[in-house]
C-alpha cells in the first residue's frame, strides 16, 4: 500500500537531476577547451618568437668626433674618439638584455681603440643612446700603409673610420628568456671631420647587424 508509491518519487528525483561533477555542461566544456587551446596557441607563439630570431636590433652612429688626433713619425696613433651610437629595439613584446657590449673602432682593417659598455636592458620599442667615454688610442702602432693613409686623410680634413659593436644579448618575452647570443654590428664609413669639434655635416651611419 505504501511501497508502490515510494519508487516513483525516487525515479523522478533521480532522472531529471544532472549529476554534478561527473558530467560537465557541454557549453562550459567547450569554453574550457577554447581557453586551453588559446593558451596553447599563445605559448606556441611566444616560443616561436624566442626561437626564431626577433627583428634585428637597429644601430646607427648619430655623431662622431675626434680629439687630440696625432700620428707620430714612428707611425703610432694617439686619439680620443667620441661616438654617439643609437640602439633601437623595434620589437613590441620583446625586451633585450645586454650582458656585455664592446665598441671598437678601426681604420681599414686595423683596430685602434675599444671600450666596454656596462650591461643594460632595453624594453620594447626603446631607444638607447650610447656615448663612448674611453675610446682612446694611446700610442697604438699602425701599419705603415694605414699610418700613411690616415695622414693623407687628416691633411684633407676627414678621416674614415669603422665602428664595431659586439654584444652578448638575450631576449625576454613574458616569462621566457632566450639563451645568450652574440650580436655583431659594423658601421661604415664613419667620416670624421678632424678640423672641427662641431658635428656640422656629419652623415649618420646605419650599421649592419648580424646575430
Ligand atoms: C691589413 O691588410 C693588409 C693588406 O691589405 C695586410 O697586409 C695586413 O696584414 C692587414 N692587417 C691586419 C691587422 O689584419
Ligand atoms: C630607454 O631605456 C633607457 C633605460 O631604461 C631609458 O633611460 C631611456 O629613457 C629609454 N628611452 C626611451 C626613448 O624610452
Ligand atoms: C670640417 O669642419 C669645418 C669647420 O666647421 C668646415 O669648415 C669644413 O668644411 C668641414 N670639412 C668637411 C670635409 O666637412
Amino acid at each position: 500500500m505504501v511501497s508502490p508509491n515510494q519508487p516513483p518519487p525516487r525515479r523522478t528525483q533521480g532522472t531529471p537531476q544532472p549529476l554534478p561533477g561527473r558530467r560537465m555542461n557541454p557549453i562550459l566544456c567547450i569554453i574550457v577547451a577554447l581557453i586551453l587551446l588559446g593558451l596553447l596557441v599563445g605559448l606556441a607563439i611566444l616560443i616561436t618568437y624566442l626561437t626564431l630570431r626577433p627583428k634585428r636590433l637597429i644601430y646607427t652612429v648619430e655623431a662622431a668626433s675626434v680629439q687630440d688626433f696625432a700620428i707620430g713619425n714612428d707611425d703610432h696613433i694617439n686619439a680620443k674618439f667620441n661616438y654617439v651610437i643609437k640602439s633601437y629595439n623595434p620589437e613590441k613584446h620583446v625586451s633585450v638584455r645586454y650582458h656585455s657590449m664592446r665598441i671598437s673602432t678601426a681604420h681599414h682593417n686595423q683596430s685602434v681603440a675599444h671600450e666596454e659598455i656596462s650591461a643594460f636592458k632595453q624594453r620594447p620599442k626603446n631607444e638607447t643612446r650610447i656615448e663612448t667615454q674611453q675610446l682612446v688610442s694611446h700610442n697604438r702602432a699602425l701599419s705603415k700603409f694605414n699610418a700613411k693613409d690616415l695622414r693623407a686623410e687628416k691633411s684633407k680634413g676627414t678621416i674614415e673610420m669603422k665602428v664595431y659593436i659586439t654584444a652578448r644579448v638575450s631576449y625576454k618575452t613574458w616569462i621566457f628568456r632566450s639563451r645568450r647570443r652574440t650580436l655583431k654590428a659594423v658601421c661604415t664609413p664613419v667620416m670624421i671631420n678632424v678640423t672641427a669639434s662641431s658635428l656640422n655635416g656629419f652623415q649618420r651611419v646605419l650599421c649592419k647587424t648580424r646575430l
